[in-house]
């Protein structure tokens, strides 16, 4: 599959934008304990700089789900790997690459609540807020996107470009 790419995000920004979070939630955190649950495979990358950056006792859990075909959502969620830790009475914080369309994060909000956390609080690397019109109480957004499909720094298109150092905009594609 061939596709054009602009980059829309820089290494830069997005390094300083993760600052910035950090020291938000090391102030809104202090004095507790954190559980992290990175939502797999998108928010890989961004996981990793963020609790790097992070000052309070935390520990680091996964989940994957699945949701995309290529550029199109198919709505219905599918859960690849389910969570291992018991995260009753904990502070929870999700961290998800994108919030778009709102249907992963509605499932994920009320698979984690039925298991009583203290709280759960979201973090989101981007969020297309046309797209999910604000339906969702987001406590932590790196960027606001355009509806464009994003690329980089954990985003995939069909499981490629994960890898790119920054975030991009696809501009066209033939599959
Ligand atoms: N890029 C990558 N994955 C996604 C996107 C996007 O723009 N929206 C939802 N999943
Ligand atoms: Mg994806």
């Amino acid at each position: 599959m061939t596709i054009q790419y602009q980059c829309k995000i820089s290494q830069n920004k997005i390094k300083h934008r993760i600052k910035e979070i950090s020291t938000q939630i090391n102030q809104d955190f202090h004095g507790k304990e954190l559980t992290i649950i990175c939502v797999l495979k998108g928010a890989f990358i961004f996981t990793a700089d963020l609790v790097r950056m992070i000052k309070i006792p935390v520990k680091i859990e996964f989940i994957s789900v699945s949701s995309y075909d290529g550029m199109i959502s198919s709505g219905a969620i599918r859960v690849n790997k389910a969570l291992t830790a018991d995260i009753k009475g904990k502070h929870v914080l999700l961290v998800e690459d994108i919030i778009d369309s709102g249907h992963t994060i509605d499932y994920l909000t009320h698979l984690l609540e039925s298991q009583h956390p203290a709280s759960l609080r979201i973090c989101t690397l981007l969020s297309k807020t046309a797209s999910h019109k604000n339906k969702y109480k987001i406590d932590y957004i790196g960027f606001e996107m355009t509806n464009d499909f994003a690329i980089g720094y954990g985003l995939d298109l069909n499981g490629q470009y994960r890898e790119l150092p920054f975030i991009a905009q696809v501009i066209n594609s033939q599959s």
